[in-house]
């Protein structure tokens, strides 16, 4: 018995895990273990002998089932311990900071406007980017020799189709289909056959258009120069007369020069002023194009979006914005501290 113990002892000191526990255990006090090999011994014995040799035996399973319960306690405590130490977060490794993204500035600046004219009560619609050459042009009263639809300035798809060179014929689609009174901006992208530091191929425009009964020039000042003044603060806005074959009468708009504050500087060339849209009452060949009735007129509005980014957030070169330089574009993002 004696002999038996201390090969117990020195066994059980070298298991580190579960199973081999569970088989030491079997080997010891199992069914056809070591010391139920003993009791069965028991039965050839005098009844004297049997008592003491019992209780021997009986300490010893009892001795080694206790050391066995000790044994699974402390595997037990072991494991818990090494998967604490496994799951231990190093909370000095330096943070993985969520990046988030910024806003384009054309985007931002387009959600901008439409939030301005919307606030006025304008919807916002889109127009394909792919258009007819009778709703660019034809039914915009720009007729077939006029200069703006030279091959130089316009990508054609073929003789019908081509790239909108503006955002005006979306002013066509949406009459056509929609009885007056209408009033909505439009942005999007328009393609134009120029590149250089202020003119890029492909930029963006909103178009506005104003159709209801008794539209007067005055309602065409006083939208815009609410609109100019929401968007650029509280500068100077000044009319001139021009010419757009779609408008009659038609004008320019100006607005007091923002980098110089009207003293005169090389991005206004020392005028004082800016030139940013171009706008007009609606020329009565464009109402009859869209069969709309004769007591229906209003008034009618471009933009270039970069234009206005560009003096809003003092950008000197339109290439900027189509590069993608992640420098560029971060100055725009959220955690810059600028909302939309
Ligand atoms: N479509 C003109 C352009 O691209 C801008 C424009 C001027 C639009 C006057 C208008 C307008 O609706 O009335 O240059």
């Amino acid at each position: 018995m004696n002999s038996i113990k201390k090969e117990f002892d020195s066994l059980v000191k070298s298991v580190e895990d579960k199973e081999s526990l569970k088989q030491l255990k079997s080997s010891f006090v199992g069914k056809k273990g070591k010391i139920t090999h003993f009791f069965k011994q028991m039965n050839g014995l005098p009844d004297v002998s049997k008592r003491e040799f019992g209780r021997k035996i009986n300490e010893l399973k009892g001795y080694i089932e206790d050391e066995i319960r000790k044994k699974s306690q402390e595997i037990d405590k072991f494991v818990k311990q090494r998967a604490l130490e496994q799951e231990l977060i190093d909370i000095s490794l330096p943070a993985r900071i969520n990046k988030f993204g910024a806003v384009h500035p054309i985007t931002k600046t387009i959600i901008e406007i439409e939030n301005i004219f919307q606030s006025l009560g304008f919807n916002v619609e889109i127009g394909p980017e792919i258009e007819y050459d009778k709703y660019n042009f034809e039914m915009l009263n720009i007729p077939k020799e006029h200069p703006a639809r030279d091959m130089q300035d316009t990508f054609y798809v073929n003789d019908n189709v081509l790239l909108r060179t503006h955002t005006s014929p979306t002013q066509i689609r949406i009459m056509k289909d929609t009885p007056p009174p209408v009033m909505f901006v439009s942005p999007g992208k328009v393609y134009r056959r120029d590149s250089d530091i202020t003119h890029s191929p492909m930029f963006h425009q909103i178009e506005g258009l104003l159709i209801d009964k008794n539209i007067r020039f005055s309602d065409l000042k006083g939208v815009l120069i609410q609109f100019l003044q929401m968007f650029f603060g509280d500068v100077p806005v000044r009319f001139r007369p021009s010419y757009f074959p779609f408008t009659e009468p038609s004008a320019e708009v100006d607005i007091g020069c923002i980098m110089c504050k009207g003293k005169g500087c090389r991005v206004c060339s020392h005028t004082g002023f800016l030139e940013v849209l171009g706008c007009g009452m609606v020329h009565p060949n464009v109402l009859a194009n869209v069969e709309y009735g004769k007591e229906y007129n209003g008034f009618a509005f471009g933009l270039g979006i970069e234009r206005f980014a560009m003096l809003k957030y003092g950008i000197d070169n339109i290439k900027l914005f189509f590069e993608n330089d992640i420098r560029f574009l971060n100055q725009f993002s959220y955690m810059a501290g600028k909302t939309l």
